[in-house]
């Protein structure tokens, strides 16, 4: 299958993890780079449900090789706990899993400086998951973050986290936040210090390595492309490149070496947290929310829903390169009668083809919607092409040509056998 990135074409949760689950079957290495545990991945393995959020979901299928790269900021106690989870189920990890040396630590005082940034921020608060990914990134930009390199290493743990602690108390006790114990974190850290070392590599060494051996290598994105730091609705982003070139700076693997970018879209929309979502809408919110569908798989909270916006698809397959659709959710449609989808938006007398980048434009734009026949049959048992009613194969194609790349897989439920090959 050669170089391929996964990447979300809406606001994340599009059901990356599951089709990551299912392409993985055909890699022999697969590569998060970019974000921290604010991701959720939720993979169903026969009645078994998984949610990952910073360990590949290559990682269900036995002889992969998983790679957190050095684009991920990571939580150590969180992933800790990952690992001992999953091992406690029966999920070997060992050889098959390094983490990169270089990728930021995410410690306790960056949790609390997000918390109470969005205390502060009050109504205009991003609605972030809380996970001090952002204050983490921010350190790593502003250079004085620590790396995984200095959490394996006790000596140079105890004095670059006393220098940090220090500012970080002082900033959180300006902001009226509560501060961290230097005694408290250091002892945890160096735990999971400990704990990790093993796994702790050069990973782009052991990736160009591998790819002079011929091996196939799957790079798994987390959010998604609305939630990018420079192609998303800022400031109501995450603060990674979760987008296509993120797969690069995020690994070390050279553009040139990727040979196919997949975008992963829902049949519909839905966002978590605050900022502009143009075609929300109350109906299909209540409806998907009486299904028991989009709740959050890392916080809980109840995703905003909204018709399909092919205005932001499209802009996704620009920025991304999406050469290859994966539509997930379709069944979400099932009941639906008239379906919407968004062409173009209004903003007063002015048509938009394409996103605004001005997050109070986009705002205010009224979406302009083309409408399609609902199929009103059950598709969950669909398992060809052939099966899917022939309305929800228009409305799939519709969609496809709308957001401009060639439709690859139309997903219609959370198993691995509710994926059908276009
Ligand atoms: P942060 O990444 O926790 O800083 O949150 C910033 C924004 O990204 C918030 O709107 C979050 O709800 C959103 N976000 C972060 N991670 C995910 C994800 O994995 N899926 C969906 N939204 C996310």
């Amino acid at each position: 299958m050669a170089n391929t990135i996964l990447v979300g074409a809406q606001w994340g949760d599009e059901g990356k993890g599951k089709i990551i689950d299912v392409l993985t079957e055909s890699a022999d290495i697969v590569v998060r780079y970019a974000g921290g545990n604010n991701a959720g991945h939720t993979v169903w393995v026969g009645k078994k449900k998984y949610v990952l959020h910073l360990i590949p979901s290559g990682i269900l299928r036995k002889t992969k090789l998983c790679v957190i790269g050095n684009g991920v900021v990571i939580d150590p106690i969180g992933l800790v706990n990952e690992i001992t989870g999953l091992q406690k189920i029966g999920i070997k990890i060992g050889k098959n899993f390094v983490v990169s040396e270089t990728a930021h630590v995410v410690f306790p005082y960056h949790r609390e400086l997000d918390a109470q940034r969005e205390v502060l921020k009050g109504k205009n608060k991003i609605g972030t998951t809380k996970r001090g990914i952002g204050p983490a990134y921010g350190d790593k930009v502003a250079r004085v973050g620590l790396r995984m390199a200095d959490l394996i290493d006790p000596v140079r743990l105890e004095e670059k986290l006393s220098v940090r602690i220090k500012e970080s108390n002082s900033v959180l006790k300006a902001l009226g936040a509560k501060p961290v114990s230097f005694k408290q974190v250091f002892a945890d850290y160096k735990k999971a210090g400990e704990f990790l070392k093993p796994f702790v590599t050069n990973t782009v060494v052991l990736l160009h390595d591998a790819m002079s051996q011929g091996a196939d290598m799957l790079f798994e994105g987390a959010q998604g492309t609305f939630l990018d730091i420079d192609h998303g609705t800022y400031p109501f982003v995450t603060s990674s490149n979760t987008t296509a070139g993120g797969a690069c700076t995020g690994s070390g693997v050279p553009p040139h070496r990727m040979d196919r970018v997949v975008g992963v879209m829902k049949a519909y929309t839905t966002r978590v947290g605050e900022g502009p979502l143009p075609t929300e809408n109350q109906v299909i919110s209540d409806l998907l929310h009486g299904m028991g569908r989009e709740f959050g798989s890392t916080t809980g909270r109840a995703r905003r829903c909204g018709w399909f916006d092919s205005v932001a698809t499209r802009h996704a397959t620009m920025v991304n390169g999406i050469d290859d659709l994966a539509i997930t959710n379709l069944d979400g449609l099932d009941t639906v009668e008239n379906i919407k989808v968004c062409i173009a938006y209004r903003h007063g007398k002015k048509r938009y083809d394409y996103m605004p980048n001005d997050v109070q434009v986009l705002s205010e734009c009224e979406p302009i919607y083309a409408e399609f026949e609902g199929w009103n049959t059950p598709t969950d048992k669909c398992k060809t092409w052939k099966q899917i009613p022939a309305k929800a194969r228009t409305y799939l194609n519709a969609i496809s040509e709308l957001t401009g790349a060639k439709l690859y897989i139309a997903s219609v439920g959370p198993g691995r056998d509710q994926t059908i090959f276009v």
